[in-house]
């Protein structure tokens, strides 16, 4: 359950977190949450960034809301999320990255800051708002 649910509930929101196109940046309220979560956009993307490149194996970099109605940034080890009473991060997901190897061999082979750089032109900053307006 806890891999095989992780990983459906992961992947249907990293989908929904993506389109095409390029993304801009957010705005509204998700910007004013960031900047006052973490200072700015770019310390978030930084901190976001780090998160994923940092997880050690197969896992996911998250930005929640926890509880207190905080932003958090954070990562989970293989399938788990911050819905899990496992994870050390906890919070309803708002915006998740696959650091799987599968998500970006093919193309980047083991360069995964590479990809996770080029993964911020695909953000759907308008899903990410709408989460969090809900
Ligand atoms: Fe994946």
């Amino acid at each position: 359950m806890r891999n095989n649910g992780g990983g459906h509930y992961n992947h249907e929101l990293f989908w929904k977190c993506m389109k095409g196109g390029t993304a801009t940046k957010p705005t509204g309220k998700l910007a004013a949450a960031i900047d006052s979560s973490f200072g700015s956009f770019d310390v978030f993307k930084s901190q976001f960034t780090d998160a994923g490149k940092n997880r050690f194996g197969s896992g996911w970099a998250w930005l929640v809301i926890n509880a207190d109605k905080k932003l958090m940034i954070g990562s989970t080890p293989n399938q788990d999320n911050p819905l899990m009473d496992v994870s050390d991060i906890k919070g309803t997901p708002l915006l998740c990255l696959d650091v799987w190897e599968h998500a970006y061999y093919l193309k980047y082979q083991n360069k995964r800051p590479d990809y996770i750089n080029n993964w911020w032109n695909v953000v759907n900053w308008d899903f990410v708002s709408a989460r969090l307006d809900s």
